[in-house]
């Protein structure tokens, strides 16, 4: 089932926009400190629920350096495809993607010149050793990357430095720094573009969130 987005939220309109290359816009402070508390007790219900977070490990048998939870669909990091049930973890079914979060992707891709009806939703949270080498995100089906559907990524807690390269492996790479409430878009001719976590910058997140380390949300659309 497709469900489209038709209204709108807290978010305001008119806000700073980065381009970072052609299809990839950073949006700093892009979520006001109210989204990012909704967001924030949205993503401690998942965890407290049956299906929450997990350490992944990968097909060559390492330990990934962040935790994960997946909804809408769950992404197996054995076979780097996705499944309605946890097949690498527990089997348990992927929890949906909570409306709050889904309407939040939603708006951060419009304020990127996107559209997206996002049906798989990642979890991560980093501590302050968590870290990410550059990877594509080329798991989804052929014909949405093809279409340039972006990521949209948000992160909430300390920020990060961003690593975004270009579409091989050893192009260059731009750092950026990711704050708490700053929306990430990449898709048109960024969409396959390298990118990972250098670094988590530990204790910069806002102290009245109670939060320890840095969660971030990517939504695709499978
Ligand atoms: C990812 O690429 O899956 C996560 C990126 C991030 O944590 O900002
Ligand atoms: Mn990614």
């Amino acid at each position: 089932m497709v469900v489209r987005c038709y209204t709108r939220t807290m978010i305001r309109m008119t806000q700073p926009r980065v381009v970072i290359a052609e299809g990839a816009v950073h949006l700093p402070s892009w979520m006001p400190v109210e989204a990012q508390q909704k967001a924030l007790h949205e993503i401690r219900a998942l965890a407290d629920g049956e299906a929450g977070f997990y350490t992944p490990i990968l097909r060559n048998g390492a330990r990934m350096r962040v935790r994960m939870l997946c909804c809408g669909r769950h992404w197996d990091a054995k076979t780097y495809r996705y499944d309605l049930l946890r097949t690498d973890v527990d089997g348990l079914p992927a929890p949906p993607i909570p409306e709050v979060l889904r309407q939040l992707a939603c708006e951060a891709a419009e304020s990127a010149g996107f559209s997206l009806e996002p049906d798989v939703l990642l979890v991560n949270w980093y501590g302050a050793e968590g870290r990410m080498g550059l990877h594509q995100d080329k798991d989804e089906r052929p014909e949405i990357i093809a279409s340039g559907v972006p990521i949209v990524s948000l992160s909430i807690g300390d920020a990060a430095i961003f690593e975004f390269g270009g579409a091989r492996r050893k192009d260059p790479v731009q750092r950026i720094r990711l704050e708490s409430g700053d929306a990430f878009v990449f898709g048109g001719s960024s969409r396959l573009n390298h990118h990972g976590i250098a670094s988590i910058v530990a204790g910069t997140g806002p102290r009245e969130f109670g939060v320890a380390g840095r969660y971030n949300l990517t939504f695709r659309q499978y």
